[in-house]
């Protein structure tokens, strides 16, 4: 039986916490998760940010694609996620096609803010993106933008490829890094890009970056919490590592997470792309 977690003593984590252990060198970690129990879960084990991705498309709705999420989908299951929390900070996912136009965007993350309780929405950024973070940074709202690989472009992409590995593309990837905050980004997430230019971005901004599939020079680590347990079914990225194969129970395999991002342990060299 699910029973609500009691108020933590730490402080909640904000953007700002994140930016303090950004300049002190001190890695965060962070998981998606995708109800209250799970939340609860996390939370007590000391995860930084708990991401409701659009991954749930994937391991909960049994997609193949990111693509299908909707709206109302992230706000259900961030209202779960929101009520497990107490310390960590709550990332809602925009789904594809939820922030084409500014005014979109701001519809669709005042509903997660203030419906899905998110403190932070989290887009697939480019240049194209620039006017919309641009738009929801000035109206209050704290965005992480999303590089590298990105799922909702998966069929433009032609498959969940590494990003970035010849010149031109990793150069660009910088520049729309750079880009992305100025224009308002308090955060950004790097999925499967080589470590060298993961390693460069994460040099070049002052906003915390998360890696996933990133190496292990970004601020922060993500991975999606059935891939940690072992409860997605099939073949796994290379970047996701098993912890129950460690572990006696779920919580164990979460602390120990949270404890191989902080000492730098994770992620080891057969988690990362050259
Ligand atoms: O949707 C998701 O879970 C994500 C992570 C993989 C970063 O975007």
């Amino acid at each position: 039986m699910y029973t609500a977690p009691k108020k933590s003593d730490g402080k909640p984590v904000t953007a700002a916490t994140l930016q303090k252990m950004k300049q002190a060198g001190e890695k965060f970690a962070c998981l998606t998760a995708y109800d209250a129990s799970f939340a609860a879960m996390v939370d007590a084990a000391g995860v930084e940010v708990v991401l409701v991705g659009d991954s749930l498309g994937m391991v909960m709705q049994g997609h193949s694609t990111t693509v299908p999420v909707t709206v109302d989908d992230i706000i259900y299951h961030g209202k779960m996620v929101a009520r497990g929390l107490s310390r960590a900070l709550l990332m809602l996912d925009m789904p594809f096609m939820s922030y084409a136009t500014p005014d979109d965007a701001l519809h669709n993350a005042a509903r997660m803010m203030q419906e899905g309780g998110a403190h932070m929405v989290k887009l697939e950024g480019h240049a194209n993106q620039l006017p919309v973070v641009e738009y929801l940074s000035g109206n209050g709202v704290p965005v992480c933008a999303h590089l590298g690989l990105k799922p909702q472009s998966v069929h433009k992409l032609g498959g969940f490829k590494v990003q970035g590995r010849d010149t031109d593309s990793a150069k660009q990837m910088v520049a729309d890094a750079k880009a992305l905050v100025d224009a308002g980004a308090d955060v950004l997430l790097l999925e499967c890009v080589p470590n060298a230019l993961a390693k460069e971005i994460t040099g070049a901004v002052d906003v915390p970056v998360i890696g996933i599939g990133a190496g292990p020079d970004t601020d922060g680590q993500i991975l999606v919490l059935y891939d940690i347990l072992d409860i997605t079914p099939g073949r796994k990225p290379k970047f996701a590592k098993n912890y129950m194969a460690e572990a006696g129970s779920n919580a164990a395999a979460v602390e120990k997470f949270v404890a191989e991002v902080k000492s730098g342990d994770y992620p080891a060299a057969e988690h990362c792309f050259d």
